[in-house]
């Protein structure tokens, strides 16, 4: 028997074995499960990047390791990108750096700025690579609460002046997952001059700046300031259906990137360079598709809310993400057991993703309509109109 690390045994344990037991159990006696559990894109990357890939791939000059914070290129198209659709203006000599995926640097990120006993500041319910790249850092994360009634923005307000000396960073990420929230132009203002004055790093995952319905989101790196405090994450994930590709980046204050860089280059060797020349066909190729994949989420987003509305749930329809947050009168394990055993549906119980998502399940939108229609279907015969 090997001993792990106490930063190993510090993860906090995995809540849902017994659903996933269920859920294998099921599909191995030929049960039709519909999966609303991973948020991971249903469709395919459009045919122009894998274009892109397949040359990539056959260009030697590719073959070797990459370098350094990613391609000149590719930097490049990563700051055109934010200053056509965001009117961020960034140094892609300084101001950016590439990754293995976004949560590949998120989890990374404290390394650089955590010695033992720091606080970073974490929203819950949230995207748990915050507080795992915190405690692996050995930092300890202190939880926010996220409540509906301030629209799921963290109260920084309420943040006990003790914590404030010891914290470090403060994680935010808009358009929110799980809970798919929106966060006001305000609220960031508010949170860029609430860092600046406890010196702490604002940390913003943009994983879902492009997945929206109608308004695109606030962009945290427009905002006055936000360079002088800020890093944020995004990749090519979500919004060219490459999450199995692994491309994401960190921009914004150059010496938070130029960290976390350093930290990397002890550790990876970069992002294949065929992944980063397909990229910059993602970036500044047609973006038709992207269009089409808004309007494909927002078809199947408001056949769910309909559909919810008439089984007698109190839904909000969610303004961007492929994220359904729908609130529940019980506890969310239970409630997600019950879907898995009579209606064959996997849904994702809140409190995993932190103690205030009690009370809700997440439903990730990344099936296709009809079978959207179907689980409607099946939650009506459980619960018809509550
Ligand atoms: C909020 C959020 N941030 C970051 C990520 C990581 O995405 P990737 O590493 O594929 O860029 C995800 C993935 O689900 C996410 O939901």
């Amino acid at each position: 028997m090997f001993e792990v690390s106490q930063r190993l045994k510090k993860l906090p344990p995995y809540l849902f074995a017994e659903i996933d037991r269920k859920k294998k159990r099921l599909i191995a006696e030929g049960a039709d499960i519909i999966d609303f559990g991973i948020g991971d894109p249903d469709l395919p990357t459009p045919n122009n990047i894998i274009e892109a890939m397949k040359k990539g791939v056959e260009n030697p000059s590719f073959h070797r390791y990459p370098i350094g914070k990613g391609t000149a290129n590719f930097r490049k198209a990563i700051a055109d990108f934010y200053k056509k659709n965001y009117d961020a203006v960034l140094n892609p000599e300084e101001e950016i750096a590439v990754l293995i995926g976004s949560k590949e640097g998120l989890a990374h990120f404290p390394w650089a700025f955590l010695d033992a006993g720091d606080v970073s500041l974490v929203p819950e319910p949230c995207y748990p690579v915050y507080h795992i790249g915190t405690i692996l850092a050995e930092g300890v994360p202190f939880f926010m609460p996220l409540k509906e009634e301030n629209g799921f923005f963290p109260e920084l307000g309420k943040i006990p002046k003790e914590i404030l000396l010891k914290a470090k960073i403060l994680f935010l990420n808009y358009p929110n997952n799980p809970t798919a929230a929106f966060a006001e132009k305000d609220c960031l203002t508010d949170a860029i001059r609430f860092c600046k004055k406890n010196d702490i790093i604002l940390v913003y995952d943009a994983a879902y700046s492009e997945m929206y319905f109608e308004e695109r989101p606030v962009s945290f790196l427009s905002l006055p300031g936000a360079k002088d405090v800020g890093i944020e994450f995004n990749s090519l994930s979500k919004t060219y259906n490459m999450t199995g590709w692994r491309a994401g980046w960190a921009c914004g204050n150059r010496e938070l990137v130029a960290a976390l860089a350093k930290i990397k280059e002890n550790i990876d060797s970069g992002t294949f360079e065929a992944i980063q020349f397909a990229g910059i066909e993602a970036l500044t190729g047609s973006q038709e598709n992207v269009r089409r994949l808004r309007n494909i989420y927002r078809e199947r987003r408001d056949i769910f809310a309909v559909g919810l509305r008439e089984a007698g749930f109190d839904v909000s329809v969610p303004k961007g993400t492929f994220y359904f947050w729908v609130k529940i009168n019980g506890g969310s394990i239970e409630y997600a057991n019950a879907l898995l055993e009579k209606g064959r549906i996997v849904a994702t119980p809140g409190i995993g993703f932190g103690p205030s998502g009690e009370g809700y399940l997440r439903f990730s939108l990344t099936l296709n309509s009809e079978r959207i229609k179907e689980s409607i279907g099946r939650i009506k015969k459980i619960w018809g109109k509550r």
